[in-house]
């Protein structure tokens, strides 16, 4: 072997790299690691030198149990690590997860409850939360997911396809029946698991089902997530669920609880947007207050568009204020029933990433300027009564939302937020009706 050949030159670096590194390991075991953690980011970065690894014997538990100090102290949680390294790798394929909890900087994860996780929104969902499109793309997260007994098999269907996925970021994945099991130390919970309304069916009947489930997961809630667990519910009538909700778990606190209304919101920029012509993300500062229904206000007068020529207000873009008085109103308000109609399903993959907006905003803010839409508590701002869950224009910082206040309001609007107000309080009082 000649010292230009390349394999004498490997033989040099394999010694350099590994050799001398595994000798200090045995006779300095706190270099040792340090040095440990270095070489494994290098394997991270040149995968060729993973075969001296297996060559020299070093095993990945040594590694973990030296340095990942996280869920040390979480054996009352749910056990989530559904795929967990085998104790001795043949193959290092769990190096990626791994790596993440070498970083001295990496953050725990973060456990996400999905409700109602084997439906149609739950399946676009679930993808979405474990790719970091929720939490950003360096949360590692564990997902919860909640159904009920006739779903489980389904549900064990979406955690096999989750395993299956291998997304680097899921830490682990509760699949269960069992609400205490599903809420316990979750931080994030995404209710989407409701009753819907069949053929037949009386409004009562549905909001009956409804109550009772949301009665029941308030307190499943209540006891068992994680302090400060910020609450999202997705499952109509989305704004009266979340008032069973905040009713039924006192302690968390009000401003925890919120619906989603992103989607109406989302579906408003849209319509902008085809109307302009203009890029989606070039408009902002739509409003969509009340309830989650029908009678909703996708209201545009607050609305911008980035134009070359910086900020202008929708209204005068448009020129139209026929259309926007009427036909854009009306295509919000009837989007979902329109989705429907074409695919003979309701709208699923927009649901889902909008509940990924609305908790990645509620979470990490709003960019300065930019306001967005919420189902929360209402304090009485707007002149719309307290207590009930109506959508505001919010903006979030630090992982609060705050109500935008001071905007106008023309008498057209005012009435339009009188009705839908008019709307959550009739389905409030049936929602306590069917309490009693
Ligand atoms: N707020 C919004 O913008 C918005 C948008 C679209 C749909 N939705 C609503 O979201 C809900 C879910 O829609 P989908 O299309 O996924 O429905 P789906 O019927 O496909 O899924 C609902 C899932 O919830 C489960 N479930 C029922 N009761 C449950 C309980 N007590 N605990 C846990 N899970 C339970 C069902 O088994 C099912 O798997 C519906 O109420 C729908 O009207 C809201």
């Amino acid at each position: 072997m000649s010292s230009e050949s390349p394999s004498f030159l490997y033989s040099i670096a394999f010694f350099v790299a590994f050799a001398i590194p595994e000798a200090l390991n045995i006779l300095l075991p706190a270099f040792g690691d340090a040095v440990t953690q270095r070489r494994v980011k290098v394997e991270r970065a040149y995968p060729p030198l993973l075969l001296p690894v297996i060559v020299t014997g070093v095993t990945v538990e040594k590694v973990t149990s030296s340095i990942s100090p996280i869920n040390r102290d979480r054996s009352e949680l749910p056990k989530a690590i559904t795929h967990e390294p085998p104790q001795k790798p043949q193959i290092p394929i769990h190096f990626p997860a791994i790596i993440d909890d070498l970083d001295p900087m990496a953050k725990e994860p973060v456990r996400v409850l999905v409700t109602g996780a084997a439906g149609q929104i739950g399946y676009a969902l679930v993808p979405m939360i474990a790719r970091g499109i929720m939490l950003g793309a360096d949360q590692p997260v564990i997902l919860h997911m909640l159904d009920i007994p006739p779903a489980a098999e389904a549900l064990n269907g979406v955690k096999m396809e989750l395993i299956d996925a291998a997304f680097p970021l899921l830490k682990g994945v509760v699949a269960t029946t069992d609400a205490v099991e599903g809420c316990t130390g979750v931080n994030v919970a995404v209710m989407v698991g409701g009753f819907p309304r069949k053929e037949g069916m009386e409004r009562k009947d549905v909001m009956t089902k409804n109550v009772s489930i949301y009665k029941s997961q308030a307190t499943a809630l209540e006891k068992h997530a994680a302090p400060n667990c910020k609450v999202l519910v997705v499952a109509n009538p989305a704004n009266t669920n979340a008032l069973i909700l905040k009713e039924f778990a006192p302690s968390i606190p009000e401003k925890n609880i919120t619906c989603l209304t992103r989607l109406d919101h989302n579906r408003a920029l849209g319509q902008i947007s085809e109307r302009l012509s203009v890029p989606v993300s070039d408009v902002k500062n739509v409003i969509i207050w009340g309830n989650h229904s029908s009678s909703q206000y996708p209201d545009v007068n607050h609305a911008k568009v980035q134009t070359s020529a910086g900020e202008k207000p929708v209204r005068e873009l448009v020129k139209n204020d026929e259309y926007l008085n009427g036909e854009f109103i009306t295509t919000v308000q009837q989007r979902g029933a329109a989705i429907i109609k074409a695919r003979k399903l309701s709208s699923a993959l927009s649901a889902a990433s909008s509940a990924c907006d609305h908790i990645r905003d509620w979470v990490l803010g709003t960019p300065e300027g930019t306001f967005v839409s919420m189902g929360v508590y209402s304090d009485g701002s707007y002149d719309v009564p307290a207590g009930l869950i109506y959508s505001f224009p919010v903006t979030c910082r630090n992982g609060e939302w705050s109500i935008v206040q001071g905007l106008p309001i023309d008498e057209m609007s005012r009435k339009k937020m009188d009705l839908t107000a008019e709307e959550l309080k009739e389905e409030k009082d049936l929602a306590y009706s069917c309490l009693s």
